[in-house]
């Protein structure tokens, strides 16, 4: 996981700067080493300073037409991108690619790991025994699902429920990263240790990352565990309606 998260870190910053050299008049440099010295040099006058921070929402495959991000995206258009998708391995043992569900227009989006045999099953997030957990969750918060969005990070069940492995992640992140871009919510709960690693670029453990809000690129997300680890250790219950009721406060719940 170190490994994909330093990737996934990096990609992040030659997006931002490249975006950030296109913003101060930059059109175009030759990729050797002195020449992109040179560029970064003569900008030094540029108005804005390059952004340093992890950006969510950036497109790591941004130059891949097939993942372009564009004002005009849409949720359905992400969808049909993904039909039939054949980017990893998942794809020989999936039976439905499992695209999330909810509003466009959802304040609060819940994002968990991968789908599990329910959800591989009927092609919807959330619906086995972890998932009436979270809908539990939400209609505490006052809320429905329709009201939310609920997706992942891993959009086909890995065998077995194994974790997510490198190569599965770098293909997927690119329909999350655009599902956010669309739906802009202002929170987002990271559902375990594989989401909130996942979205914050980091290795820090879950007990230590939740209980506090983590800024995302401008959206504010609340790390929490597990529902299908509540199953297990029920008594973090309390913990995640702490987190919860940190999130409902700030929502104005
Ligand atoms: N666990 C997840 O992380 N996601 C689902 O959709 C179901 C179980």
């Amino acid at each position: 996981m170190a490994d994909v998260h330093r990737v996934l870190s990096l990609i992040d910053e030659i997006h931002h700067t490249l975006k950030w050299m296109k913003a101060n008049g930059c059109r175009g440099f030759e990729a050797r080493h002195s020449c992109l010295a040179d560029s970064v040099a003569h900008m030094d006058d540029a108005p804005n300073t390059p952004p340093t921070s992890c950006a969510l929402t950036s497109n790591i495959l941004d130059d891949t037409p097939a993942m372009h991000i564009d004002p005009q995206d849409s949720l359905d258009s992400i969808q049909s991108d993904i039909v039939n998708c054949q980017r990893c391995k998942l794809a020989k043992t999936r039976t439905n690619i499992v695209f999330g569900e909810g509003t466009p227009s959802a304040r609060l989006m819940f994002i968990g790991e991968a789908p599990g045999f329910d959800e591989d099953k009927q092609g919807k997030p959330f619906v086995g025994r972890a998932g009436q957990l979270l809908t539990k969750i939400i209609q505490a918060m006052g809320l429905t699902r329709e009201q939310v969005f609920i997706g992942n990070v891993i959009k086909c069940r890995p065998p077995g429920n194994r974790n997510p492995e490198p190569d599965e992640i770098l293909a997927c992140a690119p329909f999350l990263n655009r599902q956010i871009a669309v739906i802009q919510p202002e929170f987002i709960c990271a559902l375990g240790t594989f989401a909130a690693q996942t979205l914050l670029h980091t290795t820090v453990p879950i007990s230590k990352l939740r209980g506090q809000f983590h800024d995302c690129n401008g959206i504010q997300l609340m790390p929490t565990f597990h529902p299908s680890y509540l199953l297990r250790s029920p008594e973090k219950k309390r913990d995640v309606w702490e987190d919860i009721k940190l999130l409902m406060n700030a929502m104005g719940l």
